[in-house]
């Protein structure tokens, strides 16, 4: 009986966690959870779904080596104005801290759209990204990766394991190999995964009490 009474509370706990996958997929948590950022923005606008989006500019630890831009022009392909008119420029290593959870993983998703800044040669930005001590992108030319695309603007999403220490540094990192290379982005989206499994194996694997 009691074992019954614990798969059933089993297959609750299933089918409640099961629920939750419609909602998990759409990445939110909770809104205050996350950051939606629209990078070079001077303040909070909305894009074209309704979904809000916050300046970057207090997240970067020096905002001295960035500049905040708008594109020279709108590709008509552009989903919505925000986040892609405007764009955060570094011409040296710049990070982005944000505090997150301790538990539960991280998705993270980066906007670009190679444009021409502040009169600044989209085919010679090449950069790298980092999420603390993870590579999410190398010598990334956002230029080529959109020509060889034919797409005019690109979102990249990365899946990241819990940081323990509640701290998520994003760093970007103009390419050295190239005389001024630079960095940019228009857009970071960094959302708390629910840990939608956890509940559900806890209450499937315990063997019941004898
Ligand atoms: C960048 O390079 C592509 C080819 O890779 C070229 O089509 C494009 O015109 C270049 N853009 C600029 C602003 O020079
Ligand atoms: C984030 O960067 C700061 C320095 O800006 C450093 O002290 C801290 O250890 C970094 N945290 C992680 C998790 O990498
Ligand atoms: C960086 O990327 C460009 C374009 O994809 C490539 O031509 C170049 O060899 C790469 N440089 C290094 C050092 O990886």
């Amino acid at each position: 009986m009691k074992c019954n009474s614990h798969i059933l509370f089993s297959l609750i706990v299933l089918y409640a966690s099961l629920n939750t996958i419609p909602v998990a997929s759409r990445y939110y948590k909770s809104e205050s959870d996350s950051y939606v950022l629209a990078c070079g923005a001077s303040g909070a606008g909305t894009d074209s779904d309704g979904r809000n989006w916050q300046s970057d500019a207090k997240y970067i630890n020096s905002l001295s080596s960035s500049t905040a831009a708008t594109a020279q022009n709108q590709d008509s392909s552009l989903p919505s104005t925000i986040p892609y008119m405007t764009a955060r420029i570094f011409s040296s290593e710049s990070t982005y801290k944000f505090s997150v959870p301790k538990k539960g993983r991280l998705w993270v998703r980066l906007h670009f759209y190679p444009s021409t800044y502040s009169s600044l040669d989209p085919n010679t930005s090449y950069f790298s990204v980092t999420a603390n001590t993870f590579t999410l992108l190398k010598n990334f030319s956002a230029s080529i990766t959109a020509h060889a695309l034919t797409q005019a603007y690109i979102v990249r999403e990365f899946s990241l394991i819990p940081a323990d220490s509640g701290i998520l540094n994003l760093t970007f990192t103009p390419f050295s190999n190239y005389n001024n290379a630079y960095a940019f982005v228009n857009g970071i989206e960094v959302i708390p995964m629910p840990d939608i499994y956890q509940p559900c194996s806890i209450g499937w694997f315990q063997r019941p009490n004898p």
